[in-house]
């Protein structure tokens, strides 16, 4: 890392400069309280011991962590427990089998009720489907699937017998699909014949049709019948679940597995093409996942419905749709669809209809939310909502303010969630009912969790100062490894600052002078122009506070006189100017002012769309490669490929002085 410019780009990453702390009323009720850190502090293993009797063992453990082997944790050593029986049974033991664990929420409208008698009864069905095609535990699924409660049965009846899922995002490509396929060496592919996207439906199976013929340890394929589309069939081996599950006994014992049993594997990119198999346990990964799903949305279970958005595909529809909220006994709504499908106001149509009180989502979706314009929430009736969620990249103030108004009434605690598929679950939060929270800034490493922002040579850096975020103690739910690579697993995540025995998690952070983080974004998107470190974040923060800007990605472009240029595409709103020279200028300007000259973007383009992935994060990559001049890289993990063109024909409108 090389020279640092500090005080004056965080001083003005505050654009917003006042903070909320929570009403009197919602501390009071709170699940978390401020003694927890303390609590933590004290004596961490105590503390986490305390977090898993949350859960129901089998077998109590004899330690609470063997970090003797790093980088390779073991938590709860000894312990045995089932997951799905933590997830599902003891609800329904407890008395609870009649509330509704999923109002399942379908994109054409149709919709499920699903109790925890009937979660209890589907998933045994599966259990035993999957055992009567010979999965036995320690081999490997592959679920394959949209949105349908058939995904979270699959996901919970392999975690009872002790099968590790891999789940690949519903939208990606059958050469994805295949690849994971190979790497996990699965034996089973759940999928349905079809999914519903932007009220049509769309074949699904053809993919794994494509995939399969490839990967000769898949044995079966269990389709699951979503959207009646014709389908190709090979006898033998594709199964309808109709066919295959509905004929079960719902009745199935849970065995109990050693608390380091593999759970499951996500892939996710990294720097190289090779996905990387992110590996999770059980003991440690759901007590994680329940203790924070519990604190940081104030979960309660007998009056709450909460709602995340996230796709089942993604790290976010793991810990926080199945695993952290099945495990607290949690009411959810789960929507199959797309946020503009029959029409832009569909998430806030669902929020009015169940009286969804904590709701869980992204920043580009708020982000997509403000360019549509606040008459859509204002015309629905929102006033159950009384905690509001963010993930997945930081959260520029104005989108956090626009969230805070527009969504939570100016009253609901807004906790921006730093995490990642290799934490497993949440690592950065505000508590709800304790934290004032800052509009753009996760704020401190949560109860029993530590977090440090350090310089080039691993040395914390003092107050106001930027650097590299790193977690420099071992967490519950934290990554056990790559799947088949644990060389890989150590360099990418420990050889950076190995002689501290840090994970570098890849994500630049700042402290402001309270000692609050706020995240930078990637390591890789900050940008260093004539020496100053600037990130893209605050760039685009700016851009976006401007009026006329709906959404702005900025990137850093090599630029022989100053290391690197800043380049902004944005996205102007509705009623805004046809993005000519002036509002060109006005946005440089702008940005000059918000904070500094030298953020003053060499271009700004303006452009009709950003090109994203599926999972909604902004592709910066093939951003840089127009900037640069290139020609556009490999696009096909974007969700709509033609932003690209439309981007490079927008090119000639950029501005450059
Ligand atoms: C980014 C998603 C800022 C970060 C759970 C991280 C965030 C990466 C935040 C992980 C946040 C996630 N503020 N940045 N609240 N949450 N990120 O693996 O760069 O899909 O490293 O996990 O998203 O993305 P992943």
């Amino acid at each position: 890392m090389t020279e640092q410019s500090q005080g004056p780009a965080l001083d003005n990453l505050l654009t917003e400069s006042r903070t909320f702390p929570p009403s009197d009323e919602f501390a009071a009720a709170a699940n978390a309280g401020a003694d927890m850190y303390a609590a933590a502090d004290a004596d961490r293993e105590a503390f986490w011991a305390a977090q898993a009797e949350r859960l129901h063992w089998d077998t109590k453990w004899d330690q609470v962590l063997d970090w003797s082997d790093a980088p390779f944790a073991k938590w709860f050593v000894g312990g045995k427990l089932n997951v799905a029986y933590n997830c599902v049974d003891r609800h329904v033991e407890s008395g609870h089998g009649e509330q509704v664990a999923i109002h399942w929420e379908g994109e054409p409208g149709d919709t499920r009720t699903i109790t925890y008698n009937d979660l209890l009864a589907q998933v045994s069905k599966t259990a035993n489907a999957l055992t009567e095609l010979g999965l036995q535990a320690g081999d490997r699924v592959a679920i394959y699937m949209p949105m349908v409660p058939e995904a979270i049965f699959s996901m919970l009846a392999c975690a009872r017998l002790g099968l590790t899922h891999s789940v690949v995002f519903g939208g990606f490509s059958a050469e994805a699909l295949r690849s994971r396929i190979e790497d996990a060496a699965a034996k089973l592919v759940i999928t349905t014949d079809g999914q519903y996207r932007r009220g049509k439906p769309a074949a699904l199976k053809p993919a794994v049709d494509e995939a399969v013929a490839q990967t000769p340890t898949i044995e079966h394929v269990l389709v699951v019948k979503r959207t009646d589309t014709e389908v190709a069939w090979t006898e033998g081996r594709d199964i309808w679940w109709n066919d295959l599950v509905d004929k079960q006994s719902d009745k199935h014992t849970p065995e109990a597995f050693d608390s380091e049993h593999p759970l499951y594997i996500l892939y996710t990119s990294g720097t190289t093409g090779k996905p990387k198999g992110i590996l999770h346990t059980s003991g440690g990964y759901l007590t994680q996942a329940s203790y924070t799903h519990h604190n940081v949305f104030d979960l309660k279970p007998d009056t709450d419905v909460y709602w995340c958005t996230a796709d089942i595909g993604w790290v976010t529809g793991h810990s926080y749709i199945v695993y952290g909220p099945l495990s607290n006994r949690v009411t959810q709504v789960v929507y199959e669809g797309t946020p503009n499908t029959p029409n832009e106001g569909r998430h806030w149509d669902i929020v009015q209809k169940y009286k969804v009180s904590i709701y869980y989502t992204a920043p580009t979706l708020i982000r997509t939310f403000m360019k549509w314009g606040k008459d859509i929430p204002a015309g629905y009736d929102l006033s159950s909502l009384r905690v509001l969620g963010s993930v997945g990249e930081p959260i520029n103030p104005e989108a956090w303010i626009w969230y805070r108004e527009n969504v939570g009434a100016g009253r609901a605690p807004i906790v921006d969630t730093w995490w990642q598929t290799e934490t497993g679950a949440i690592m950065i939060s505000p508590l709800p009912g304790v934290t004032s929270t800052k509009p753009g800034s996760a704020q401190r490493a949560l109860p029993g969790i530590s977090a440090k922002v350090v310089d080039d040579q691993g040395n914390e850096v003092p107050h106001g100062g930027g650097g590299y975020l790193v977690l420099d103690k071992p967490w519950p739910s934290m990554l056990r490894g790559i799947w088949g690579d644990n060389e890989r697993y150590r360099d990418t995540y420990w050889s950076r600052f190995a002689e501290q025995g840090f994970y570098f998690a890849g994500d630049g952070a700042k402290y402001d002078n309270d000692g609050d983080i706020w995240l930078l974004g990637r390591v890789d998107d900050v940008m260093n122009v004539s020496g100053h470190r600037i990130s893209t974040t605050e760039v685009e923060s700016a851009l976006v506070s401007h009026p006329t800007v709906a959404e702005a990605a900025v990137v850093g472009a090599t630029d022989p006189t100053t290391g690197q240029g800043i380049v902004a595409f944005v996205i102007l709103r509705g009623d805004a100017a046809d993005g000519g020279d002036d509002a060109v200028k006005a946005l440089r300007d702008h940005v000059a002012k918000e904070i500094g000259p030298i953020a003053k973007p060499r271009q700004v383009m303006v452009v009709p769309e950003l090109p994203k992935t599926r999972s909604g994060k902004i592709m910066r990559r093939l951003l840089r490669d127009v900037a640069e001049n290139r020609s556009i890289g490999d696009v096909t993990t974007l969700a709509d490929s033609s932003v690209m063109d439309m981007i490079s024909q927008g090119l000639n409108k950029g501005s450059e002085d």
